[in-house]
């Protein structure tokens, strides 16, 4: 039964197509929650308008996604992809599971299910007690975050990691450090609480992908900026609903 001391406080998600993000817009509507964007540190669009490659597959295409309502955002922040290929080692390697049962006291099931976090869902999960952190929250308070995909899709950049960086020979002193570095200090550096000149900052970086170089008009660009044009394309969702039905439908794919 839900525990009515609960309080949401925080929608967390790194921002691929920012379609994710979108259900921050309802959680903060419902239930007041700050929005949470998160991007790779190593490719830092939102937080310091940078530039860079990094290895959270799935996320951060080096712009401002057009349905990313920057204006709606209260939080950016960035988490390094030297976090999540190192975490998914300690999640995911028997050496990894053996330290966080043994030396760490974390439940055997709860390290079992590790496996299903993958770069973005490691990432999503870091930014999301990064936010707790910076907020102060305490044990009712909710933070709510999403584990895109599973790290079964990543065996290979696993195992190069394994070869390249720990010469196949990962052990628990290798799983120590990773733990210490990258799960207990988890601090609220490169985190960013947004006021209206930031959020401006971030809007306005989108003018250069969305009008310069794929063709938008600025009154469509910029009509983004008022929340009346989400709650307006907010009332258009059950008819999308019942269009992906309808493909679902004739396509056989169920769900
Ligand atoms: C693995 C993974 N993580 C995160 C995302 C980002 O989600 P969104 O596109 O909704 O921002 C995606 C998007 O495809 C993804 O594939």
């Amino acid at each position: 039964m839900a525990n009515p001391d609960l309080e949401l406080k925080a929608f967390v998600s790194a921002s691929g197509s920012a379609g994710t993000l979108g259900a921050g817009d309802r959680l903060k509507d419902d239930f007041g929650a700050e929005i949470v964007a998160v991007e790779a540190l190593e490719c830092p669009t939102m937080l310091y308008n940078g530039y860079g490659e990094h290895n959270i597959q799935g996320i951060g295409d080096k712009h401002i996604p057009l349905i990313h309502n920057v204006m709606n955002t209260d939080i950016v922040v960035g988490v390094s992809d030297q976090a999540t290929d190192r975490l998914n080692l300690l999640f995911t390697t028997d050496e990894g599971k053996k330290f966080l049962v043994e030396e760490m006291g974390i439940d055997a099931e709860i390290v079992m299910n590790l496996c299903h976090f993958g770069f973005s869902s490691i990432c999503n999960m870091t930014a999301a007690i990064k936010t707790a952190k910076a907020l102060n929250l305490g044990e009712n308070d909710v933070v709510i975050t999403v584990a895109t995909d599973g790290s079964e899709l990543y065996e290979s950049e696993k195992q190069q990691l394994l070869q390249s960086e720990f010469n196949s020979d990962f052990n628990m002193g290798h799983a120590s450090e990773i733990a210490s570095t990258f799960l207990k200090e988890i601090n609220t550096e490169h985190l960013l609480q947004l006021d209206e000149i930031g959020r401006e900052r971030i809007f306005n970086l989108g003018y250069y992908t969305w009008v310069e170089q794929q063709g938008v008009s600025v009154e469509d660009f910029d009509a983004r900026r008022d929340q009346k044009f989400w709650d307006y394309l907010h009332t258009m969702t059950p008819a999308w609903d019942n269009m992906v039905e309808e493909f679902n439908d004739q396509t056989g794919v169920t769900v």
